[in-house]
């Protein structure tokens, strides 16, 4: 019995025994910290980085009970591997949330859950390029990252400048271009009406693809948030949303609605990390559907 312990404890790691030797409490080897290393800087009095929301305003006791209710009444069957698409109580509810909040027209089915809205562009970006495209466009500025994930694929990447009014026309020549119309980041300028005409038209008579990334939709400061463009030509448009502003980035959540390309979309969210974690996509179908 005691020597079945030692033996226990020692295939652990915790000890360390060799034959007529005392047994030695065994140590983690670590790497040795380099010498130049600093103490990491105190956290900042205010944090007014552009794309983080007042996380400390996020709704801890809300979510957590989400989350136990989620875990309570899932059945064991979403332990397993999910849906690379998502689960379909979340894109059940979504659609209806996307539709009254934000006046995208939304079939579930088309809906992709992601591990947040940088990995959507991902998606897109392989899905387009496996469908042929080469050459699209991303707003000048926009979020740093965005170029490199189109990239990833292999797709050319042309910036169009942005002024007042959002995204500007001319000279405007891609497969797709990536907007965010409700609140251009990092300017904050909103697609003006003529101008969202004018981007519908010119996605018609090109046959390219919108991709509307509406973060930070919600929060306007100065004015009644606009709807989305997805609303106004559904097979024209593809929506981007995430839950980084109103809830938190940590979440990771974010989703994709697509006129065409979902199965191609659901086909590399597989490859990429077979699908989203269940339990929070449950989560957030509770809060949506309590109002909470
Ligand atoms: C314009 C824009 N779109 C998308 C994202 C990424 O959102 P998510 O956290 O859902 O990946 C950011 C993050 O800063 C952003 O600024």
């Amino acid at each position: 019995m005691v020597t079945d312990a030692y033996d226990q404890l020692s295939a652990q790691g915790f000890l360390i025994t060799r034959v007529k030797a005392t047994p030695l409490v065994g140590a983690v080897a670590r790497p040795p910290a380099p010498a130049t290393a600093r103490p990491p800087a105190p956290p900042p009095r205010f944090d007014l980085s552009p794309s983080t929301p007042e996380i400390a305003l996020f709704p801890a006791r809300d979510w957590t009970e989400a989350l136990v209710g989620a875990i309570r009444a899932a059945p064991v069957s979403a332990l397993g591997y999910g849906s690379p698409r998502g689960e379909p109580a979340l894109r059940e509810v979504l659609a209806d949330h996307l539709g009254r909040t934000r006046g995208v027209v939304a079939d579930p089915e088309r809906i992709v859950i992601l591990n947040g809205a940088a990995q959507g562009v991902i998606l897109l970006a392989h899905a387009l390029s496996g469908a042929g495209a080469t050459r699209v466009a991303v707003e000048d500025p926009s979020l740093v990252s965005q170029p490199h994930r189109l990239r990833m694929s292999g797709l050319e990447v042309a910036g169009q400048p942005v002024d007042a009014e959002g995204v500007t026309l001319d000279g405007l020549a891609a497969d797709a271009v990536l907007v965010t119309p409700a609140h251009q980041f990092p300017t904050g300028a909103v697609l003006s009406g003529p101008r969202r005409r004018d981007l519908l038209t010119w996605a018609r008579q090109h046959d390219a693809l919108i991709v509307e990334d509406d973060y930070d939709a919600e929060f306007r400061y100065d004015r009644e948030p606009v709807p989305a463009l997805q609303g106004l030509d559904p097979d024209r448009v593809a929506y981007l949303g995430t839950a980084s502003k109103t809830l938190a980035p940590a979440l990771r959540l974010g989703w994709l609605l697509l006129p065409a390309l979902a199965g191609e979309a659901e086909a590399v969210k597989h490859l990429l990390d077979v699908c989203s974690p269940a339990l929070e996509q449950l989560a957030l179908a509770r809060l949506l559907t309590s109002g909470a």
